[in-house]
């Protein structure tokens, strides 16, 4: 007899409890427990094939590799992030606020891929199909030859695609409105999810067809669901933003078959999402000389060198606890280079507001990005520009010191090659061609002496 076990699931982290309460013990969130309910059948029928377990061969670290094709998506962008295409057999998991663009990313790429022959599907389980025929009317793809279906039951899913056989990708737009017959709780509950996602990986990866899930991100930023998402896919992408800029990054953040951290930079336009292969050109377009409280940081995002315009903002205050805001930066990190400065330097902030703004809306994580945070902090403060076309990097040490950071040269090359001549830079860094002027900067002293004798244009 099917019997219906009754347990509760808490949604944020996927703990199972036998009785409801308020709070996760486990992750410690509030109202993230539901009720959810399994049928005995399919547990005892899990449990009996493990009961049963017949032998399998182990083989040696050396042998024959079969290595996947890859399908290129002609998205360049999108190649580069997944290291180089799509695999054949390998899922990828793409992330992102709602409106950023997920669904046009994989309807361009779906058509790209179509209209190169291949053979591809498209699964939304959020729009209907009038809605999607829009985008592609809009996007100028409607001539491409996409299967397109507007579903939401997996079995169905899982029938229909495997009618279509052979399929080169297969896109499900997305995982958290569709559902199983076999769980009764609602679609983009945990167990709903992780079984869909499960289901969908394993029959893709039986039949090689390259899989993309696109999943909705909680308010956190973290793609919704159980983390067990993220284990199960062979790539996470996430779709990052600003509102109100056009940038769009397509950032790696697991990744199988490529590196990590790996991003693609994509601009909204009226007519779809446009690739930007030069991103520093486009972060700096709108850069003006001679400018205080702004310098230049070249970054590295995955292995592409990235500059980028960091501004700062230094005011007099009269509020006891002055405001620090902060876009595109870790906050925490912003404390630590005033602490430095105040500490080490001596520069005060305790009666100054500062707002410190990434230009673009791009994101930065790098440590190396310190000394251009305090070399924008310093100009502001004392209204003196850096000395002209110059960019910054170096980790800022709790001591003042500056620390080398990764692959210099490729960041150097990258300044020299749009136009900048000279550099604030750790000491010992070498890189650029001769005529680039590097200004060795070991403590955060001579990066401040470096502005107490600039004689650099000041700007009221
Ligand atoms: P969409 O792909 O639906 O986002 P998601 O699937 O991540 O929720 O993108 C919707 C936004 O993109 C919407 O605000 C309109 C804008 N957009 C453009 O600016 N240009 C376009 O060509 C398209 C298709 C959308
Ligand atoms: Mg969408």
């Amino acid at each position: 007899m099917v019997k219906t076990i009754s347990r509760f699931v808490c949604q944020s982290c996927g703990s199972v409890f036998t009785k409801w309460s308020g709070r996760c013990n486990q992750c410690g969130n509030w109202d993230s427990i539901e009720e959810e309910h399994t049928q005995t059948a399919l547990v005892q029928k899990a449990l009996q094939e493990g009961a049963k377990g017949k032998q399998l061969p182990f083989v040696s670290l050396d042998g024959d590799i079969e290595l996947k094709p890859r399908t290129d998506t002609n998205i360049q962008e999108l190649n580069r992030v997944l290291g180089g295409g799509l695999v054949s057999g390998a899922a990828v998991l793409l992330g992102g606020d709602p409106g950023i663009g997920k669904s046009t990313l994989v309807l361009q790429t779906l058509a790209s891929l179509a209209l190169s022959g291949k053979k591809v599907a498209y699964i939304s389980g959020e729009e209907s199909i009038e809605q999607i025929r829009l985008r592609a009317k809009r996007l100028g793809l409607e001539k491409a030859s996409v299967n397109l279906m507007a579903a939401t039951n997996i079995e169905k899913i899982i029938a229909s695609v495997d009618a279509l056989k052979p399929l080169d990708l297969l896109v499900v737009d997305s995982i958290q409105t569709v559902s199983t017959d076999t769980i009764s709780s609602a679609p983009g509950t945990v167990s709903q999810v992780r079984t869909c996602a499960h289901e969908l990986v394993r029959y893709t990866k039986g039949n090689d067809i390259s899989l993309v899930l696109v999943g909705h991100v909680t308010k956190e930023g973290q793609i919704a669901g159980p983390k067990i998402l993220e284990h199960m896919v062979d790539t996470v992408l996430y779709f990052e933003g600003e509102r109100g800029h056009h940038f769009r990054i397509l950032r790696a953040v697991k990744n199988r078959f490529g590196a990590a951290n790996e991003i693609g930079v994509f601009e909204m336009q009226t007519d779809g999402l446009q690739e930007v292969s030069n991103p520093s050109a486009l972060f700096l377009s709108d850069r003006q000389a001679d400018v205080t409280g702004v310098s230049v940081f070249a970054g590295l995002e995955g292995t592409r060198p990235v500059l980028i315009e960091v501004q700062a903002l230094v005011t007099p205050t009269t509020i006891p606890t002055p405001r620090r805001a902060v876009v595109g930066w870790d906050s925490n990190r912003l404390a630590m280079v005033i602490a430095v400065l105040q500490a080490r330097y001596g520069m005060m902030f305790a009666d100054k507001e500062i707002y410190l703004n990434i230009t673009g809306g791009l994101k930065i994580t790098e440590p190396a990005a310190d000394l251009a945070v305090a070399a924008a902090l310093i100009s502001s403060a004392t209204n003196i520009a850096l000395p002209e076309s110059c960019v910054v990097f170096g980790e800022l040490g709790l001591s003042g010191e500056v620390r080398m950071v990764s692959q210099a040269d490729i960041r150097l090359k990258e300044a020299q090659k749009l136009g900048f001549i000279q550099g604030l830079v750790p000491p010992k860094c070498k890189g650029g061609n001769k005529s680039f002027i590097l200004h060795s900067i070991s403590h955060i002293k001579d990066l401040a002496a470096l502005f107490a004798n600039s004689n650099h244009k000041q700007v009221a």
